[in-house]
């Protein structure tokens, strides 16, 4: 199985980049209760500054660019792909090569954006293997699962697992809830506890969809 955790960062220049609060607590929790059930893990790890779960096959990656190469290149051979990792929409459309320098009196250019490849909408629109799972992440404000169904249509995915995100919750902490929405139109509530208790709920759902009796995931 494939996780990405962790959050991308889009560099401006040498000394600075675009970057979100992603712990990568969430995706590493994933990662090592893959690897406890027996599967074969491949963790893409975005900036996030956990050590390596044992047993687990880390491969660090910066941007939203590389995740997507690294993320590709796994897939491949995967029966399940799991994007925890909380990828930047834009990135700069340039990259200074020197360190931007303020100017005396003057105020500041704006920063032009460019999109950056939905990477799960891509995994989901061509399966690199028939069967092959995929699982999305969604972090909502507001109207939480109307938002998460259509997210989920939008993308493509098998799954989405969706939190709400607010003041102390989701970002860096130790514990997490979510609803994780069913391609099939199921819904699976998981109470708030540790974020180990989540991924063991998305393992269930993934094990389940791979339709084995008694696969490594069990
Ligand atoms: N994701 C991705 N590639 C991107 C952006 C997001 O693969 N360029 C994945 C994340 O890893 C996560 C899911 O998509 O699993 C949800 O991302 P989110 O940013 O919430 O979705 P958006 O389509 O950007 O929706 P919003 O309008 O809420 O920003």
């Amino acid at each position: 199985v494939v996780v990405s955790a962790g959050g991308t960062r889009e560099p401006l220049d040498p000394v600075r980049f675009l970057g979100n609060r992603s712990s990568g607590k969430q995706g590493y929790a994933l990662a090592r209760t893959a690897a406890a059930r027996g599967a074969r893990v491949t963790l893409l790890a975005a900036n996030a500054a956990l050590p390596d779960p044992a047993g687990v096959d880390v491969v660090p990656v910066g941007t939203a660019v590389e995740l997507r190469e690294a993320v590709l290149r796994a897939a491949a051979d995967a029966d399940a792909v799991v994007m925890a990792a909380a990828v930047a929409d834009f990135r700069p459309a340039t990259y200074a090569g020197g360190k931007i320098k303020k100017q005396d009196g003057q105020e500041p250019a704006p920063i032009a954006l460019v999109r950056n490849p939905d990477i799960l909408a891509e995994v989901s629109g061509s399966r690199a293997r028939s069967g092959q799972v995929v699982v999305g992440f969604a972090a909502e404000t507001d109207d939480v699962l109307a938002n998460g169904r259509t997210k989920l249509k939008r993308k493509g995915c098998d799954l989405l697992v969706v939190n709400e995100v607010g003041e102390r919750k989701t970002f860096g902490a130790e514990e997490n809830e979510a609803v994780i929405l069913g391609a099939d139109g199921s819904e699976t509530s998981v109470a708030h506890g540790p974020k180990e208790a989540l991924a063991e709920t998305v393992w269930d759902l993934v094990a389940e969809r791979l339709g084995r009796t008694d696969p490594s995931l069990h």
